[in-house]
């Protein structure tokens, strides 16, 4: 599947490992052009297809002078194409046209003001002095052939430099990050101004787009869609839909691990959409692959190849399908073009998610939303009309409350969790986003533990469970913080677990950062 279209304008990401990489292609998107991140040794046919408007070579953490520093791609061309370099990306431009890097005698990391020397269209509605993000140690200390300085910090007299005849530029700073509060104009005037882009590439486009590619490439055959009730699986549901209409249908495979309600919701989902979904009622046997298991990794193992099972002999028993439609976003994509073996062997836990399916799948796989991040997910739920609640929903983990419960997984236990987090989310959400401003937790749950403490309830002494809550504050999941809930909200929470679930009489409230700890407790 191509989601690039002869009209699609397209800016490329020349990546070099920089961290804030994905973030760029992020910030262009958000000026309505579609931008991809493309690894610095592609090969030129990857590029071609995409006939770039403009290119933005991205940091990295090499030195320019180191053995096997990663180069300019030949298919760059010779300036035909808009180029801006940030950081390593600079360094790159000035070493290959002539100019000298060197290591800066003050490295620099954090903010500095940045004083615009000249007037020109990648400028336009900036200040003549703003504040930038800088994070390096090399920098240029004279210019390549035919660049001239066009802004300066009090460390680095280079920290903007251009061609404007060639429409080259490079920037020391990253315009790209948050902390650089007038970088995404930068960017836009980059992708608006110097490359000439329209600025037309919006969620409504993308629908446009994708629709037509579905109905290319599955012509008159019929798609199976599994889903789960996310964002993901949700938005690429409707998407398909849309497309090919009543030849596709859904499959949600109910493992008995799921939220309160949450089986309920998908079929209103459907419901609302038109889709046609089966469910499948699976709750014994991922309870008897479950059996006995304590071990996080196993019970990960035995709900992965559950569900695979169950999807292979269900997939079978619908008959003639041989499209299955995947919700694989655009960072995994990235990730497995990017990550070494020797990186992926480091991966933490084991992610099973209703993507998660064999390998040597007797389907053609589709996977329409391959190429957005998950805001854009978002965005494009909205725009096919799903409900506010389905679009903005908290992650949840495919191995469901299976990964929330320490201990082995019973029907008592799943009981007792499910009616501790449904408290949690409810009294979170009555809270809202309003009250709770930046520290609206991005997910948050309980987590039943194994552990029991002595309490005492009217005139009874107990001996119940402990129950923790887990909430916390990301981007993206990667990083993460405790939320600073208001502590009557905790006491709300506390109260009403001990009041309400039988088994429970004691609650804590988690608060270590991701790392060193994690999101989820398994
Ligand atoms: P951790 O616990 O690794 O979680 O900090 C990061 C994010 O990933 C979610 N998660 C999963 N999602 N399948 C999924 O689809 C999984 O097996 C899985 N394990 C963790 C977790 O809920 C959090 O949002």
């Amino acid at each position: 599947m191509n989601a690039h279209l002869p009209d699609t304008e397209t800016i490329v990401v020349v990546d070099y490992g920089g961290q804030t990489a994905q973030l760029i292609a992020r910030r262009v998107r958000e000026h309505g052009v579609y931008c991809e991140l493309i690894h610095h040794d592609a090969p030129p046919e990857r590029v071609e297809t995409l006939a770039p408007r403009g290119f933005i070579l991205s940091g990295g953490p090499n030195s320019v002078y180191d053995d096997g520093a990663p180069k300019l791609p030949d298919w760059l061309g010779s300036g035909e194409v808009p180029v801006l370099g940030i950081c390593y990306g600079m360094q790159l431009l000035a070493h290959a046209h002539g100019g000298t890097v060197a290591p800066s005698q003050h490295r620099e990391y954090g903010l500095a003001e940045v004083k615009l020397d000249v007037d020109l269209p990648l400028f336009r509605g900036l200040p003549p002095s703003m504040t930038v993000w800088m994070s390096h140690g090399d920098r240029v200390e004279s210019l390549p052939d035919g660049f001239r300085p066009l802004g300066h910090t009090d460390n680095a007299p280079l920290a903007i430099m251009g061609d404007p005849e060639r429409d080259a530029y490079a920037v020391q700073f990253h315009p790209e990050v948050v902390h650089t509060p007038r970088g995404s104009e930068l960017i836009r005037n980059f992708v608006l101004d110097v490359c000439g882009c329209r600025g037309d590439w919006t969620s409504a486009h993308f629908i446009e787009t994708a629709v037509a590619e579905i109905r290319d490439e599955v012509g008159d055959g019929q798609v199976l869609v599994a889903v789960s009730g996310g964002v993901d699986s949700s938005v690429m549901a409707a998407l398909v839909h849309r497309a090919v209409g009543d030849r596709m249908l859904a499959l949600f495979i109910d493992h008995g691990l799921l939220r309160e309600g949450e089986r309920e919701e998908v079929a209103t989902l459907c419901e609302g959409l038109g889709i046609e979904v089966r469910m499948i009622d699976a709750e014994v046997a991922f309870l008897k692959a479950l059996d006995g298991i304590r071990d996080p990794e196993q019970k990960r193992r035995a709900i992965g190849e559950t569900f695979v099972r169950t999807f292979e002999r269900e997939a079978a028993a619908v008959g003639e399908y041989g499209f299955l439609a995947q919700g694989t976003l655009y960072p995994d994509v990235i990730e497995s073009a990017t990550t070494s073996d020797t990186q992926a062997a480091h991966k933490i836990k084991t992610h099973h998610n209703v993507g998660g399916l064999p390998d040597d799948i007797e389907f053609q796989v589709i996977e329409p939303l391959r190429y957005l991040f998950k805001d854009e997910v978002r965005r494009v739920g909205r725009e096919l009309g799903l409900m506010e609640s389905t679009v903005m929903r908290q992650p949840f983990p495919g191995p469901g409350l299976a990964v929330r419960i320490l201990d082995a997984v019973t029907p008592e236990a799943l009981a007792t969790l499910r009616a501790a987090d449904a408290i949690v989310r409810h009294e979170i959400e009555a809270a809202g986003p309003e009250a709770l401003g930046d520290q609206f937790p991005w997910q948050y749950f309980a987590v039943l533990t194994p552990l029991r403490s002595v309490g005492v309830m009217g005139d009874q002494r107990t001996y119940g469970q402990l129950v923790a809550v887990r909430a916390v504050t990301s981007m993206d999941g990667m990083t993460a913080d405790w939320a600073r809930l208001p502590h009557d909200l905790l006491g709300r929470i506390a109260n009403r677990v001990v009041n309400e679930v039988d088994g429970v009489n004691r609650v804590a409230y988690d608060i270590t950062s991701k790392p060193p700890g994690t999101i989820e407790w398994e």
